[in-house]
Protein backbone atom coordinates (compact mmCIF):
# COMPACT_ATOMS: atom_id res chain seq x y z
CA UNK A 1 0.00 0.00 0.00
CA UNK A 2 1.33 3.23 -0.82
CA UNK A 3 0.36 5.35 2.57
CA UNK A 4 0.37 9.28 2.37
CA UNK A 5 2.91 10.92 5.39
CA UNK A 6 1.49 13.31 7.21
CA UNK A 7 4.96 15.62 7.73
CA UNK A 8 3.83 17.54 10.47
CA UNK A 9 5.54 17.21 13.34
CA UNK A 10 4.09 16.94 17.07
CA UNK A 11 6.95 18.90 19.85
CA UNK A 12 6.82 16.96 22.96
CA UNK A 13 8.63 19.80 25.92
CA UNK A 14 9.90 18.16 28.76
CA UNK A 15 12.07 19.68 31.49
CA UNK A 16 15.01 18.62 29.95
CA UNK A 17 14.12 20.17 26.74
CA UNK A 18 12.19 18.76 24.28
CA UNK A 19 11.65 16.12 21.14
CA UNK A 20 9.96 15.44 18.06
CA UNK A 21 7.14 12.91 17.09
CA UNK A 22 7.36 12.51 13.85
CA UNK A 23 5.67 10.00 11.17
CA UNK A 24 8.38 9.10 8.70
CA UNK A 25 9.19 5.80 6.18
CA UNK A 26 11.17 3.17 7.73
CA UNK A 27 13.92 3.98 5.14
CA UNK A 28 14.02 7.90 6.25
CA UNK A 29 13.79 6.85 9.81
CA UNK A 30 17.17 5.01 9.32
CA UNK A 31 19.53 7.53 7.46
CA UNK A 32 18.64 10.03 10.50
CA UNK A 33 20.20 8.10 13.16
CA UNK A 34 22.93 9.43 14.42
CA UNK A 35 26.47 7.93 14.10
CA UNK A 36 27.61 5.96 16.57
CA UNK A 37 23.97 4.47 16.60
CA UNK A 38 22.85 0.99 18.62
CA UNK A 39 19.58 -0.59 18.16
CA UNK A 40 18.00 -2.97 20.40
CA UNK A 41 15.06 -5.14 18.75
CA UNK A 42 13.74 -8.47 19.19
CA UNK A 43 13.48 -10.87 17.28
CA UNK A 44 10.38 -10.24 15.36
CA UNK A 45 10.81 -7.07 14.24
CA UNK A 46 14.17 -8.38 12.91
CA UNK A 47 12.81 -11.05 11.04
CA UNK A 48 10.42 -8.43 9.64
CA UNK A 49 11.75 -5.60 9.12
CA UNK A 50 16.13 -6.70 10.11
CA UNK A 51 16.83 -6.10 5.81
CA UNK A 52 15.56 -2.68 6.27
CA UNK A 53 17.90 -1.84 9.16
CA UNK A 54 20.64 0.99 8.49
CA UNK A 55 23.66 -1.46 7.47
CA UNK A 56 26.70 -0.84 9.70
CA UNK A 57 24.97 -0.32 13.16
CA UNK A 58 25.47 -3.10 15.39
CA UNK A 59 21.80 -5.04 16.30
CA UNK A 60 21.13 -6.32 19.86
CA UNK A 61 18.49 -8.73 19.40
CA UNK A 62 16.24 -9.71 22.56
CA UNK A 63 13.33 -12.74 22.24
CA UNK A 64 9.96 -10.81 21.61
CA UNK A 65 7.56 -11.10 24.66
CA UNK A 66 6.80 -9.33 27.97
CA UNK A 67 9.23 -11.73 29.26
CA UNK A 68 12.11 -9.45 27.66
CA UNK A 69 11.35 -6.49 29.97
CA UNK A 70 13.06 -8.36 33.51
CA UNK A 71 16.73 -8.08 34.55
CA UNK A 72 18.82 -10.58 33.18
CA UNK A 73 17.76 -9.62 30.31
CA UNK A 74 18.62 -6.08 30.99
CA UNK A 75 21.79 -6.72 32.62
CA UNK A 76 22.63 -8.69 29.20
CA UNK A 77 22.32 -5.65 26.91
CA UNK A 78 24.46 -3.84 29.66
CA UNK A 79 27.39 -6.56 29.12
CA UNK A 80 26.87 -6.61 25.57
CA UNK A 81 27.00 -2.83 25.04
CA UNK A 82 29.85 -2.78 27.83
CA UNK A 83 31.85 -5.92 25.98
CA UNK A 84 31.46 -3.72 22.74
CA UNK A 85 33.45 -1.00 24.56
CA UNK A 86 29.98 1.46 23.34
CA UNK A 87 30.93 4.69 25.12
CA UNK A 88 28.86 7.89 26.09
CA UNK A 89 28.75 9.30 22.59
CA UNK A 90 26.52 6.31 21.24
CA UNK A 91 22.42 6.45 20.46
CA UNK A 92 20.24 3.73 21.75
CA UNK A 93 17.80 3.09 19.04
CA UNK A 94 14.63 1.01 20.44
CA UNK A 95 13.04 -0.62 17.01
CA UNK A 96 10.40 -2.26 18.37
CA UNK A 97 6.65 -2.29 20.34
CA UNK A 98 6.50 -1.56 23.67
CA UNK A 99 8.56 -4.18 25.20
CA UNK A 100 11.48 -2.94 22.90
CA UNK A 101 11.08 0.65 23.83
CA UNK A 102 10.76 -0.09 27.51
CA UNK A 103 13.90 -1.77 27.98
CA UNK A 104 15.84 -0.58 25.76
CA UNK A 105 14.51 3.17 27.01
CA UNK A 106 15.45 1.93 30.17
CA UNK A 107 19.53 0.62 29.63
CA UNK A 108 19.68 4.04 28.22
CA UNK A 109 18.76 5.60 31.26
CA UNK A 110 21.07 3.74 33.36
CA UNK A 111 24.34 2.62 30.71
CA UNK A 112 27.03 4.82 31.86
CA UNK A 113 24.57 6.72 33.89
CA UNK A 114 22.94 7.75 30.82
CA UNK A 115 22.98 7.77 26.93
CA UNK A 116 20.82 9.36 24.45
CA UNK A 117 18.04 7.20 22.98
CA UNK A 118 15.62 7.34 19.89
CA UNK A 119 12.37 5.17 19.69
CA UNK A 120 11.08 3.97 16.33
CA UNK A 121 8.11 2.60 17.37
CA UNK A 122 6.74 -0.37 15.28
CA UNK A 123 3.85 -1.71 16.98
CA UNK A 124 0.71 0.13 16.72
CA UNK A 125 0.52 0.32 20.65
CA UNK A 126 4.24 1.80 20.94
CA UNK A 127 3.06 4.58 18.51
CA UNK A 128 0.34 5.76 20.00
CA UNK A 129 1.34 5.00 23.82
CA UNK A 130 4.69 4.05 25.16
CA UNK A 131 7.08 5.42 23.10
CA UNK A 132 5.90 9.09 23.72
CA UNK A 133 6.35 10.38 27.65
CA UNK A 134 9.63 8.98 28.56
CA UNK A 135 8.65 6.58 30.68
CA UNK A 136 11.17 3.84 30.60
CA UNK A 137 11.20 0.10 32.52
CA UNK A 138 11.44 -3.23 33.12
CA UNK A 139 9.78 -5.64 35.34
CA UNK A 140 10.15 -7.80 38.24
CA UNK A 141 8.65 -10.90 39.54
CA UNK A 142 6.47 -8.81 41.92
CA UNK A 143 4.91 -6.37 39.43
CA UNK A 144 5.09 -4.75 36.12
CA UNK A 145 7.53 -1.57 35.72
CA UNK A 146 8.78 -1.84 39.45
CA UNK A 147 12.39 -0.53 38.07
CA UNK A 148 12.33 2.46 35.68
CA UNK A 149 12.89 5.92 35.71
CA UNK A 150 11.26 8.68 32.95
CA UNK A 151 14.10 9.38 30.96
CA UNK A 152 12.62 11.45 27.66
CA UNK A 153 13.73 10.38 24.34
CA UNK A 154 15.88 12.68 21.42
CA UNK A 155 13.22 11.94 19.28
CA UNK A 156 10.70 9.29 18.28
CA UNK A 157 10.36 8.21 14.52
CA UNK A 158 7.13 6.41 13.78
CA UNK A 159 8.08 3.93 11.38
CA UNK A 160 4.43 3.86 9.79
CA UNK A 161 4.52 1.76 7.24
CA UNK A 162 5.37 -1.53 9.82
CA UNK A 163 1.28 -1.05 10.65
CA UNK A 164 0.89 -2.83 6.85
CA UNK A 165 2.19 -5.73 8.37
CA UNK A 166 1.07 -5.92 11.82
CA UNK A 167 -1.13 -9.07 12.76
CA UNK A 168 -4.43 -8.62 13.11
CA UNK A 169 -4.19 -9.67 17.21
CA UNK A 170 -0.99 -7.12 17.81
CA UNK A 171 -3.35 -4.20 15.91
CA UNK A 172 -6.35 -5.03 18.34
CA UNK A 173 -4.08 -4.58 21.22
CA UNK A 174 -3.13 -0.93 20.37
CA UNK A 175 -6.72 -0.23 19.10
CA UNK A 176 -7.68 -0.74 22.59
CA UNK A 177 -5.27 2.13 24.05
CA UNK A 178 -6.69 4.05 21.12
CA UNK A 179 -10.42 3.51 22.44
CA UNK A 180 -8.49 4.67 25.67
CA UNK A 181 -7.75 8.13 24.90
CA UNK A 182 -11.60 8.44 23.64
CA UNK A 183 -13.22 7.12 26.58
CA UNK A 184 -11.18 9.14 28.73
CA UNK A 185 -10.73 12.44 27.08
CA UNK A 186 -12.15 12.92 23.35
CA UNK A 187 -16.11 11.36 22.80
CA UNK A 188 -15.45 12.86 19.15
CA UNK A 189 -12.70 10.27 18.61
CA UNK A 190 -15.31 7.45 20.08
CA UNK A 191 -17.58 8.54 17.50
CA UNK A 192 -14.69 8.35 14.89
CA UNK A 193 -13.97 4.89 15.88
CA UNK A 194 -17.61 3.83 16.13
CA UNK A 195 -17.98 4.64 12.35
CA UNK A 196 -15.25 3.09 11.44
CA UNK A 197 -12.05 1.09 12.34
CA UNK A 198 -10.97 1.47 8.84
CA UNK A 199 -6.96 1.09 9.38
CA UNK A 200 -6.41 3.29 6.17
CA UNK A 201 -7.76 6.40 8.51
CA UNK A 202 -5.36 5.13 11.31
CA UNK A 203 -2.80 7.69 10.67
CA UNK A 204 -4.85 10.71 11.80
CA UNK A 205 -6.14 8.16 14.52
CA UNK A 206 -2.93 7.68 15.87
CA UNK A 207 -1.78 11.80 15.60
CA UNK A 208 -4.45 12.53 17.60
CA UNK A 209 -3.80 9.91 20.88
CA UNK A 210 -0.22 11.29 20.61
CA UNK A 211 -1.64 15.12 20.75
CA UNK A 212 -3.56 14.01 23.76
CA UNK A 213 -0.56 12.21 25.00
CA UNK A 214 1.31 14.92 24.84
CA UNK A 215 -0.98 17.10 26.44
CA UNK A 216 -0.87 15.08 29.65
CA UNK A 217 2.60 14.14 29.68
CA UNK A 218 3.45 17.60 29.76
CA UNK A 219 1.02 18.76 32.50
CA UNK A 220 2.56 15.91 34.90
CA UNK A 221 5.61 14.68 33.21
CA UNK A 222 6.87 12.71 36.70
CA UNK A 223 3.30 11.55 37.28
CA UNK A 224 2.60 12.96 40.57
CA UNK A 225 -0.22 15.10 40.31
CA UNK A 226 -2.69 12.65 38.90
CA UNK A 227 -3.38 14.44 35.56
CA UNK A 228 -1.20 11.53 33.66
CA UNK A 229 -2.38 8.61 35.99
CA UNK A 230 -5.80 9.12 34.34
CA UNK A 231 -3.95 7.55 31.68
CA UNK A 232 -4.17 3.92 33.81
CA UNK A 233 -7.98 4.17 32.86
CA UNK A 234 -8.47 -0.08 32.68
CA UNK A 235 -4.60 -0.66 33.65
CA UNK A 236 -4.99 -1.39 37.45
CA UNK A 237 -7.19 -4.27 36.50
CA UNK A 238 -5.08 -4.70 33.50
CA UNK A 239 -1.83 -4.80 34.99
CA UNK A 240 -3.00 -7.25 38.00
CA UNK A 241 -4.59 -9.60 35.49
CA UNK A 242 -1.62 -9.70 33.74
CA UNK A 243 0.85 -10.45 36.47
CA UNK A 244 -1.68 -13.32 37.81
CA UNK A 245 -1.76 -15.02 34.49
CA UNK A 246 2.38 -14.67 34.14
CA UNK A 247 2.39 -11.50 31.46
CA UNK A 248 1.82 -14.42 28.93
CA UNK A 249 -1.58 -15.63 28.64
CA UNK A 250 -2.99 -11.57 27.51
CA UNK A 251 -1.31 -8.99 25.27
CA UNK A 252 -1.29 -5.40 26.97
CA UNK A 253 -3.80 -3.89 25.26
CA UNK A 254 -6.19 -7.05 25.46
CA UNK A 255 -5.88 -7.08 29.54
CA UNK A 256 -6.33 -3.40 29.69
CA UNK A 257 -9.47 -3.83 27.62
CA UNK A 258 -11.02 -6.42 30.15
CA UNK A 259 -9.49 -4.18 32.90
CA UNK A 260 -11.45 -0.42 30.98
CA UNK A 261 -15.04 -3.24 31.18
CA UNK A 262 -14.48 -3.96 34.65
CA UNK A 263 -13.35 -0.37 35.75
CA UNK A 264 -16.30 0.98 34.03
CA UNK A 265 -18.72 -1.23 36.07
CA UNK A 266 -16.79 -0.31 39.24
CA UNK A 267 -17.24 3.37 38.28
CA UNK A 268 -20.85 2.67 37.99
CA UNK A 269 -21.42 0.40 40.82
CA UNK A 270 -19.53 3.31 42.78
CA UNK A 271 -21.94 5.92 40.98
CA UNK A 272 -19.32 7.81 39.50
CA UNK A 273 -20.25 6.86 36.17
CA UNK A 274 -23.17 7.46 34.30
CA UNK A 275 -24.89 4.51 33.75
CA UNK A 276 -24.78 2.48 30.19
CA UNK A 277 -21.92 3.62 30.03
CA UNK A 278 -20.07 0.30 30.76
CA UNK A 279 -21.96 -1.15 27.92
CA UNK A 280 -21.08 1.17 25.57
CA UNK A 281 -17.55 0.22 26.54
CA UNK A 282 -18.25 -3.30 26.24
CA UNK A 283 -19.72 -3.22 22.65
CA UNK A 284 -17.09 -0.75 21.12
CA UNK A 285 -13.92 -3.24 22.45
CA UNK A 286 -16.35 -6.38 21.14
CA UNK A 287 -16.68 -4.61 17.72
CA UNK A 288 -12.77 -4.03 17.52
CA UNK A 289 -12.44 -7.41 18.46
CA UNK A 290 -11.12 -7.28 21.81
CA UNK A 291 -11.70 -9.26 25.01
CA UNK A 292 -14.15 -7.42 27.78
CA UNK A 293 -13.90 -10.46 30.25
CA UNK A 294 -11.12 -13.31 31.20
CA UNK A 295 -11.68 -16.66 33.04
CA UNK A 296 -8.40 -15.10 35.43
CA UNK A 297 -11.44 -12.45 36.78
CA UNK A 298 -12.44 -15.30 39.51
CA UNK A 299 -9.59 -15.14 41.03
CA UNK A 300 -10.23 -11.80 43.42
CA UNK A 301 -7.64 -12.73 46.03
CA UNK A 302 -4.79 -12.62 44.14
CA UNK A 303 -5.54 -9.68 41.55
CA UNK A 304 -6.75 -7.37 44.64
CA UNK A 305 -3.15 -8.28 45.60
CA UNK A 306 -1.80 -7.00 42.65
CA UNK A 307 -3.28 -4.38 42.43
CA UNK A 308 -2.69 -3.06 46.12
CA UNK A 309 0.82 -3.40 44.52
CA UNK A 310 0.43 -0.96 41.52
CA UNK A 311 2.66 1.73 41.05
CA UNK A 312 -0.97 4.32 41.38
CA UNK A 313 -1.83 2.61 45.47
CA UNK A 314 -1.04 4.51 48.48
CA UNK A 315 -0.73 2.67 52.04
CA UNK A 316 -1.81 -0.83 49.56
CA UNK A 317 -4.76 1.05 49.00
CA UNK A 318 -5.38 0.81 44.52
CA UNK A 319 -6.43 3.53 42.77
CA UNK A 320 -8.27 3.98 39.70
CA UNK A 321 -8.84 6.06 36.73
CA UNK A 322 -12.13 5.86 36.25
CA UNK A 323 -14.28 7.46 33.27
CA UNK A 324 -17.62 9.64 34.56
CA UNK A 325 -19.12 9.23 30.99
CA UNK A 326 -17.62 8.53 27.46
CA UNK A 327 -14.19 11.51 27.57
CA UNK A 328 -14.26 12.37 30.79
CA UNK A 329 -12.11 10.96 33.12
CA UNK A 330 -11.08 11.27 36.80
CA UNK A 331 -8.83 9.92 39.43
CA UNK A 332 -10.05 7.68 42.21
CA UNK A 333 -8.32 6.78 45.55
CA UNK A 334 -10.77 5.48 48.23
CA UNK A 335 -12.86 3.05 47.07
CA UNK A 336 -13.42 -0.34 49.44
CA UNK A 337 -12.47 -3.42 48.27
CA UNK A 338 -15.55 -4.74 48.67
CA UNK A 339 -16.60 -2.92 45.63
CA UNK A 340 -13.98 -4.28 43.73
CA UNK A 341 -14.67 -7.90 44.62
CA UNK A 342 -18.35 -7.33 43.52
CA UNK A 343 -17.30 -6.30 39.74
CA UNK A 344 -14.49 -9.19 39.61
CA UNK A 345 -17.03 -11.42 40.62
CA UNK A 346 -20.05 -10.17 38.98
N1 LIG B 1 1.33 4.80 29.68
C1 LIG B 1 0.99 5.70 30.70
C2 LIG B 1 1.91 6.86 30.79
O1 LIG B 1 2.76 7.05 29.93
O2 LIG B 1 1.81 7.63 31.72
Amino acid sequence: MTRQVTRDKIRVIHSLGAYDVQYLRFSEAMERLPDGSVIVTDENVWSAWGGAFRAGVPVYRVPAGEGSKCLERYSAVIDALSEAAVDRSATIVAIGGGVVGDLAGFVAATYMRGIPYVQVPTSLLAQVDSSVGGKVAIDTPRGKNLIGAFYPPQAVHIACETLDTLPERQYANGMAEVWKYGFIMDAGLVEVLSRSGARDAIEGVVRRCIELKASLVQADEFDRTGKRAVLNFGHTVGHALEKVTGYEALLHGEAVAVGMAIEADLGERIGLTARGTADTVRRCLASQGLPTTHEALSRTDALIDAMRNDKKALAGVPAFSLITRVGECKLVSDIGVDDVRAVLRA
